[in-house]
This record gives C-alpha cells, sequence and structure tokens, in this order.
C-alpha cells in the first residue's frame, strides 16, 4: 500500500497541473476573462479544502517517492536504467527523476513565495504574472522548471502505472503514450505560457 502511495498522488497531481495550465492559459488567451476566473476562484468556498488536499497529496508525493528511491539506491536496483538503453530520452527520464523533483520542489518554493503568499490583489493578477516573468531569472526558473517537470512526467506517468498494478502487456504501448503526450502538454504549455507572458507586448492582449 506504502509502495503504491506515491503513484496515486503523482496521478492526483498530474490532474491539478492539467486544471492548472488550463486555468493560466486564459491569461494568454483571453486576459478579461481571466481576471474574472481568478477573483470567482479566490471567493470559492471550497478553495481552502482543495489547496490543503493538495498540499497532503505533494507532501506525501515528495516524501515517499524521495523514501522509495533512497531505499532502491541502497538496494543497488539499477533495473529502470538497463531496460532502457536503447532510448536516451527514457534513460535521462528516469535517471533524472530524483534531481528533476528537488528541482521541481524549488521551483514550487519560489514560485508560491512570488503568487501565493501573497496572493495578487483582486484585479491584479494578470500584471503581477507579467512583473514576475519579465525578470529574466525569474523566466529562467519557470523555462527550468517547466523542462524538470516534463522530463519528471515523461517517466513518471509510466511507472505510475506499473506501481499500481495497472500496467499490462496489451495498454503497455498505449499508456507509455499517452503518459508521454500529457508530459509533452504540460511541460510545452507552461513553457510557453512563460514565455507569452513575459512579452506582454506581443500577443497577451496589452494595449
Ligand atoms: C507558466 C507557468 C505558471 C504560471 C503562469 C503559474 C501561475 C500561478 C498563479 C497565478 C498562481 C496563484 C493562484 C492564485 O492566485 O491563487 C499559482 C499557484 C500555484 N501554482 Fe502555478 N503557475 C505556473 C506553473 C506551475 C507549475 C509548473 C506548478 C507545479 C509544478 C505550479 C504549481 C502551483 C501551485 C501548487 C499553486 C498554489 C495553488 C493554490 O494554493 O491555490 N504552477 N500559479
Amino acid at each position: 500500500m506504502i509502495n503504491q502511495l506515491p503513484a496515486a498522488s503523482g496521478l492526483l497531481l498530474v490532474l491539478f497541473l492539467l486544471l492548472h495550465l488550463a486555468g493560466v492559459s486564459l491569461a494568454v488567451l483571453d486576459p478579461l476573462r481571466f481576471e474574472d476566473y481568478a477573483t470567482a476562484l479566490h471567493h470559492s468556498p471550497w478553495l481552502p479544502l482543495v489547496e490543503l488536499a493538495l498540499l497532503v497529496a505533494a507532501a506525501m508525493h515528495a516524501g515517499l517517492s524521495l523514501r522509495k528511491w533512497l531505499l532502491n539506491r541502497r538496494a543497488g536496483n539499477s533495473a529502470a536504467l538497463n531496460s532502457r538503453r536503447t532510448d536516451p530520452l527514457a534513460a535521462l527520464a528516469a535517471r533524472s527523476q530524483a534531481a528533476g523533483g528537488l528541482l521541481l520542489l524549488l521551483f514550487l518554493g519560489v514560485h508560491l513565495r512570488q503568487l501565493r503568499w501573497p496572493r495578487p490583489p483582486t484585479g491584479a493578477e494578470l500584471a503581477t504574472l507579467q512583473a514576475v516573468l519579465s525578470q529574466p531569472l525569474s523566466l529562467a526558473l519557470y523555462g527550468a522548471g517547466s523542462l524538470a517537470l516534463g522530463l519528471h512526467l515523461f517517466h513518471g506517468g509510466e511507472a505510475a502505472h506499473r506501481s499500481l498494478g495497472l500496467l499490462d502487456p496489451a495498454n503497455a504501448g498505449r499508456i507509455r503514450r499517452g503518459a508521454r503526450l500529457i508530459a509533452l502538454l504540460i511541460s510545452g504549455g507552461f513553457a510557453l505560457v512563460a514565455l507569452v507572458l513575459a512579452a506582454p507586448l506581443a500577443l497577451a492582449g496589452q494595449p
């Protein structure tokens, strides 16, 4: 059971990431609706509960995954690397799981400090985002975070299904392709949103 918690919490976090990407994409596609969406979200009575669930899932995922990685290392387990020698990207994704996860934690710490504590004032969500992303160092961190997230999901999506016992020879190919497509969508989506918001005059609809 404890071995399946990192996988289950990871899949829950992917759901959050898809919703989060859809929300922040509005900042690029329809800035006015984005402000309305942010205001409505912040006034939702269920938001504190969702945030608490997210915090529990993230802490569980990071803590238990790190524990599993340390136990595997101590046992000298290199199966994931050996089975992927013919696929360099998959090997890189598997090898960088722990380092990428730690980079994501760093990104998340900075990201939440910039945009969640404190939260942007009502009506100033987009302006705050643009101010954050117009700093080159910040933009570089968002780029690195998006890349790390892509690699993390590239390997993690398939690995999570395996840990949950949902992978069999009949569906393995489909699950691998689906997980990789979602990794590309999420990673590329966040990187693109960050780039477009960093250049406000180009596409974000500012006068
Ligand atoms: C272009 C990239 C991103 C943008 C523009 C962005 C934007 C935002 C904004 C504006 C908020 C504050 C929401 C609010 O006002 O309550 C937020 C919160 C948050 N973001 Fe991001 N984000 C990005 C990428 C990411 C990534 C890659 C992750 C995860 C690895 C992430 C995780 C979170 C979390 C956990 C919260 C707190 C949610 C809450 O407590 O309500 N974000 N983000």
